[in-house]
């Protein structure tokens, strides 16, 4: 092995032990962390030393979600702020019946590759009508466990014209979600899922058990490391997506493109991008996302504020930080400060400066672009199949609006921004260039893949 190589493999490696440990500590310390005598609650262990200098950010209040937490947050550096109340007036009672009425928000689950996805329990969807009686998008809070790691996941349900709904990308089929998917009317004709990652393949089979109707279409679907089949995960396909296939029940109103085949590995990697013809819609699961400058409401505030705090920031310190922060290094927590760490954490898996991220932030934030992490841990990989499936998307559908799988929802976007997003692999120059130091750590993971034989070298 290269010598620096070796050096970016050892961090990579240290880096998920750490992570591994700290899962392990989090379940430990819960157990072991005796009950308080005063109020009968289990307390978390002692901080460090060096790291209870001052209060800890903390929130009080929350309503799962609904309402911005009250109470006051205290800083590392002893400044106090104000959240917002929660507005117990009779819009939010209306709010809160209004979910009641919807159905329970439970959902169990502790799986997910190589980390646990959350929220373990209970989750709130979100409906959002994008076109009046035709489309909407459905929101979950989907997170990494066991640390305050949050984005959103995005299930697009689109009307067909026979009154049916074609569904891509289910999301969680809490009481809530399946009942909101029934206030719309119209059976549950389709599910799609349109890429073979774990974080959307995990809800496709509990969701086609609500709807047993439906017949589910899926890409080529495999499992990594270990190539499982569709079977192992409860799904029972109908039918495979293809590129340009015209067969579909839906092709009339719905088109489809589909990436390669091309060799990632163990398995072929698939991703199926769709146009809806009539609202000139690209509707895409992980190929580009567009991070709002402010957090998705279906975010729990009390994560953000937790992202934000000295806790946070020290569990997932990266790059510019050498030694220990001093308690004044920290900058008072807020809700826009949590969000842009969450949002460079789930794209990066550690952006260079997490102390200060308005720079790396900005830089990703605001625009049509590609995840960090999708860019360089696959579709580095696969650049010739990617390029012929990105010029094909441009050049075949005169899209106005693009739904991504996460992040914002829908996005003026056209087939120009498009093409910008993937000047990385067209040869064009980048419009906004990422910070090639944000990328260490996903070089590093890139390079350990490729070392081990997990991933191939370059196909294109
Ligand atoms: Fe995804």
């Amino acid at each position: 092995m290269v010598p620096e190589h070796r050096g970016c493999v050892i961090k990579v490696v240290l880096l998920l032990v750490k992570i591994c440990m700290r899962m392990m500590f989090a379940f430990v310390g819960a157990a072991a962390a005796p009950p308080s005598r005063r109020t009968g609650v289990r307390e978390k262990p002692p901080l460090p030393r060096w790291k209870r200098s001052g209060g800890h950010g903390t929130a009080s209040g929350g309503t799962g979600g609904l309402c911005v937490g009250s109470g006051r947050v205290r800083s590392r550096v002893g400044i106090q702020m104000d959240v917002k109340e929660p507005r117990q007036d009779g819009q939010a009672t209306e709010q809160m019946q209004k979910l009641q009425q919807r159905g329970s928000q439970w959902y169990v689950n502790f799986t997910g590759f190589p980390f646990p996805l959350r929220p373990f329990f209970k989750r709130r969807t979100m409906r959002k009508e994008v076109i009046p009686g035709t489309m909407w998008t459905f929101e979950q809070e989907h997170g990494l466990g066991f640390t305050f790691v949050a984005v959103n996941i995005v299930m697009t349900v689109i009307r067909l014209q026979s009154g049916g709904l074609w569904v891509h990308s289910p999301i969680a089929p809490t009481e809530e979600c399946v009942n909101l998917v029934k206030e719309l009317g119209g059976d549950v004709e389709f599910i799609i899922l349109g890429t073979y990652a774990y974080e959307h393949k995990i809800y496709a089979a509990p969701f086609s058990r609500k709807f047993p109707d439906a017949k589910v279409y899926t890409v080529k679907c495999w499992s990594w490391p270990i190539n499982l089949p569709n079977a192992f995960f409860g799904i029972f396909a109908d039918g495979e997506l293809r590129n340009d296939d015209r067969s579909t029940p839906w092709a009339d109103e719905i088109e489809q493109k589909v990436i390669g085949p091309a060799t990632l590995g163990i398995a072929p990697y698939s991703e199926a991008a769709f146009f809806h013809k009539p609202s000139k819609t690209l509707i895409v699961t992980d190929a580009v996302v567009h991070i709002p400058r402010s957090p998705p409401e279906v975010i729990d505030r009390n994560s953000l504020l937790q992202g934000a705090s000295d806790r946070f920031y020290s569990s997932f310190r990266t790059g510019s930080v050498e030694k220990p922060p001093r308690p004044e290094d920290f900058p008072e927590p807020s809700l826009e400060l949590g969000w842009m760490r969450m949002a460079l954490l789930s794209t990066y898996f550690g952006p260079y400066d997490l102390l200060n991220p308005r720079g790396s932030f900005d830089a990703l934030a605001g625009r049509l672009v590609v995840s960090p992490v999708v860019r360089k841990l696959v579709y580095s990989r696969i650049t010739g199949p990617l390029r012929e499936f990105v010029l094909d998307v441009a050049t075949a559908w005169q899209f106005t609006s693009i739904i991504p799988a996460h992040f914002a929802a829908p996005i003026a976007a056209s087939p120009k921004d498009w093409l910008d997003a993937f000047a990385f692999v067209l040869g064009k120059e980048e419009t906004v260039k990422l910070p090639e130091k944000d990328f260490e750590i996903l070089s590093g993971l890139e390079r350990l893949l490729r070392n081990i034989g997990l991933t191939p070298s370059d196909i294109s």
